[in-house]
């Protein structure tokens, strides 16, 4: 075991040895070792003027359309420059190593599914998708020097296949990361500030199913006094060596 590798408490390897369901919710701190920027974290660049929440909004899609358009860009470029990290393929190979894994995630970098896991739910959409405004559907954005493109069926504004404040997520999706959380045997609440529901319901429908809770983050959130097992440190380094330890290679 190197000295570095954080220690993961062995009754929490027992449980999971034992559970048939479980359930992992992340956030952008999953991401952040990809250089994903998270979303409280001040904004880098061209844009630390904005506050995200009042561009991640319908409202201020109808107000400006151009800004929010190009604000999306240039968090796909940020986006599309970006690797899966190890806490992302550590993520992959849990899944493999239970009998029934559900990863539910709020990002919308789509690097769990470039990292390999296969059962992924985006409750909060994808960036890299672009739909019409109006009817919804996907379509493959033109260039423009208009921004944002419009839809070649209708000429609504495009707009990113993503969750906007105040916006209902995919239909379906919080039904079955509900289910799974209450059937989970044990829940991890990975990267995330635990702050935005109906996300951050998740881990409490798990408890409430009688899992076990563990947090994986780089600080404390309103979640980690009810969490069974709380592992501090990035998840690039932490989920490694939980599946190191589950793997017995410790
Ligand atoms: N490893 C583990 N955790 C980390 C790391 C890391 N390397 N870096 C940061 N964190 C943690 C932070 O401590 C924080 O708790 O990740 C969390 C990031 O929190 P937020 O920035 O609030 O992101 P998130 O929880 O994903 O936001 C939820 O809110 O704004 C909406 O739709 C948006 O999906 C987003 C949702």
């Amino acid at each position: 075991m190197s000295a570095a590798a954080p220690d993961i408490p062995p009754r929490l390897v027992e449980e999971l040895r034992a559970a048939r369901h479980v359930v992992a919710l992340t956030g952008s701190g999953v991401s952040a070792e990809s250089g994903v920027p998270t979303f409280r974290e001040a904004q880098t660049g061209l844009w630390e003027r904005y506050d995200p929440q009042q561009l991640a909004t319908p409202e201020a899609f109808l107000r400006d359309p151009r800004l929010v358009w190009e604000w999306y860009s240039w968090r796909r470029r940020l986006v599309g420059g970006a690797e899966p990290n190890a806490g992302h393929r550590a993520l992959a190979a849990l899944e493999r190593l239970v009998p029934s894994f559900t990863l539910v995630t709020q990002n919308v970098d789509g690097l769990h599914g470039r990292a390999g896991s296969r059962n992924v739910t985006e409750l909060h959409g994808n960036i890299t998708r672009t739909v019409c405004s109006a009817e919804r559907v996907a379509v493959e954005p033109e260039d423009t020097d208009e921004p944002p493109p419009v839809c070649p069926g209708c000429g609504a504004p495009l707009r990113p296949d993503v969750v906007w404040f105040g916006e209902m997520l995919p239909a379906g999706a919080m039904e079955l990361a509900s289910e799974a959380a209450r059937n989970s045997d044990v829940f991890f609440s990975i990267g995330t500030s635990s702050l935005v529901y109906p996300a951050a319901s998740l881990p409490h429908e798990a408890l409430a199913g009688g899992a076990t809770l563990v947090e994986v983050n780089a600080g404390p959130t309103p979640l980690t006094p009810r969490a069974d097992h709380v592992l501090q440190g990035r998840a690039g380094e932490v989920l490694p060596a939980l599946v190191e330890a589950l793997r017995g290679e410790i």
